[in-house]
């Protein structure tokens, strides 16, 4: 019969797991200022001569690249992409991955938050980020991409 094996603990000499709430620490209070100052610079360059709603976003990996993104509007309204989306695909297709926070800069009454597809883009590409949303006075708020999209559809249905 063959011999059961028991699991091995980590090697001797092989870096010990960081603790979760480590992991999980955020971008600093600065960072998101900084991010927060992208993303506005990006909105200035929206494309949005149908809606006038304008968007930036920044993305930001965890080893401190950031990616910028704006809205931009079509004609066919349909095809129009929202900055948040922009942002992740521009960094994607640089070839980067291990995002941990994006930040979304509008002029609304309310904070404006990701649409429901970009929500989804983001699970799929940046996992459980931190979500900046902020208005051109300052205004703030923070909440973990999970709270936006608590139920997501992803890979792991498949
Ligand atoms: N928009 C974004 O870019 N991001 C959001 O989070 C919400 C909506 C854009 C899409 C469209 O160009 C305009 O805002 C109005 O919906």
């Amino acid at each position: 019969m063959k011999k059961r094996t028991t699991r091995r603990s980590p090697a001797a000499g092989a870096r010990p797991r960081r603790p979760a709430r480590a992991r999980r620490r955020g971008p600093t209070r600065s960072m998101l200022e900084a991010m927060s100052a992208l993303a506005r610079e990006a909105r200035e360059r929206a494309q949005a001569p149908y809606s006038r709603f304008r968007v930036g976003a920044a993305l930001k990996t965890r080893t401190g690249e950031i990616v910028t993104g704006c809205n931009i509007e079509n004609a066919s309204y349909g095809l129009t992409m929202c900055a948040e989306r922009v942002a992740v695909f521009k960094a994607v297709s640089e070839g980067l991955s291990d995002f941990d926070a994006i930040a979304v800069v509008a002029d609304s009454k309310r904070l404006t938050p990701p649409c429901g597809p970009c929500r989804q883009i983001l699970w799929e590409y940046c996992g459980d980020v931190l979500v900046h949303m902020r208005d051109l006075r300052g205004r703030s708020r923070s909440l973990r991409l999970s709270e936006l999209l608590p139920m997501p559809f992803d890979s792991g249905h498949l």
